[in-house]
């Protein structure tokens, strides 16, 4: 029976537990989620994406060498002692953001058995409505409305929703790739198929699946049957590619706004630069001397060396 949820989505899931190792040696000891972008960690724009979107209720399924996770979005009493005592109201409310922009919850993975079995770990905390996901690494710009277009596109058609991106041809390998039929406008798609990571010759489309998804429950009771798939991880593309083949609705949002895999070195990198520069209290300083930078730099055509 497809699902026509009339429920309303409260509650957004953030997996955590990933190994990271795409960013080693700095994962070694300090989780991915947790790595400064400009001077909040990655994972604190993820919450206030959530929170935005009226997402108020979050769990973390975080993992072995995470605690510095749980310690973030908990209280820091000394700390805000000491920054109360110097009167420095500045920094006591960045520390205080954290701890208030949603009710955070924790619980563990065990193992690192992939994004499915992450998400397999939210059951409980969900129960019986629909959820959002949101990758603990991915960051999208805070101007793009993406997860409230979802959430809206999952209460209009029921089901589930998932974020898509052209990433082209060259790309799709590296991503969950869908095949897809019109969905009523234009960045909204039906999806009749997915498959994990394709070679570009067997892609069904050069859409990929990004770090943003709006989840029917009916998901835990197909994750629970999903076996091991591609690197041995119980993929969570291949319980949402059985929920399709049962005929339970399934749409993507296509994104063409700005989006950072932050667990990438060279997205990192472009999104430091980009959030820094745009930044009111460093912004100004900062491009300033990226201006100087760019044009000293040989081969760009800017350079006179
Ligand atoms: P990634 O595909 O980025 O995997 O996971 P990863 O293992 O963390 O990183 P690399 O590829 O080795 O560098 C996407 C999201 O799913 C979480 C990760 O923490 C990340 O937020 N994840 C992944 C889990 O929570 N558990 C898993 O078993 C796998």
């Amino acid at each position: 029976m497809p699902t026509q949820s009339p429920r309303p989505t409260r509650k957004a899931v953030i997996p955590v537990a990933g190994m990271g190792t795409r960013f080693l040696p700095a994962t070694k000891a300090v989780p991915k989620e947790l790595l400064p972008v400009v001077d909040r960690p990655a994972l604190q724009y993820i919450v206030e994406e959530a929170a935005r979107a009226g997402l108020g209720e979050v769990l973390m399924v975080t993992g072995r060498g995470k605690a510095g996770i749980e310690d973030f979005f908990d209280r820091h009493p000394e700390l805000e002692t000491a920054l109360e005592k110097k009167g420095d109201e500045g920094r006591l409310a960045a520390v205080h953001e954290s701890t208030e922009v949603a009710q955070v919850h924790f619980v563990r993975q065990g193992e690192a058995r992939g994004l499915g079995h992450a998400v397999l770990q939210a059951a409980a905390f969900v129960g019986d409505e629909p959820f959002a996901v949101l990758l603990g690494d991915d960051i999208i710009d805070a101007r793009d409305h993406l997860l409230e277009q979802m959430l809206a596109v999952q209460a209009e058609k029921g089901g589930s929703v998932v974020a898509l991106l052209d990433v082209g041809a060259e790309n799709i390998d590296k991503y969950g790739a869908v095949a897809v039929e019109p969905g009523g406008s234009e960045d909204v798609v039906a999806i009749t198929g997915m498959v994990e990571k394709p070679p570009a010759d067997e892609a069904p489309s050069t859409l990929a699946i990004i770090g943003r998804y709006v989840l029917a429950p009916e998901v835990f009771d197909v994750l629970r049957e999903t076996p091991p798939g591609r690197g041995g991880e119980i993929q969570l593309t291949d319980a949402m590619a059985t929920l399709i083949e049962r005929g339970d609705p399934m749409h993507g949002v296509v994104f063409s706004g700005r989006r950072y895999d932050t667990g990438d070195r060279l997205d990192y990198l472009k999104a430091v630069v980009r959030l820094a520069s745009e930044r009111e209290d460093l912004g100004p300083d900062f491009r300033a001397w990226l201006a100087e930078f760019v044009a000293d730099l040989p081969g760009t055509g800017a350079s006179q060396a």
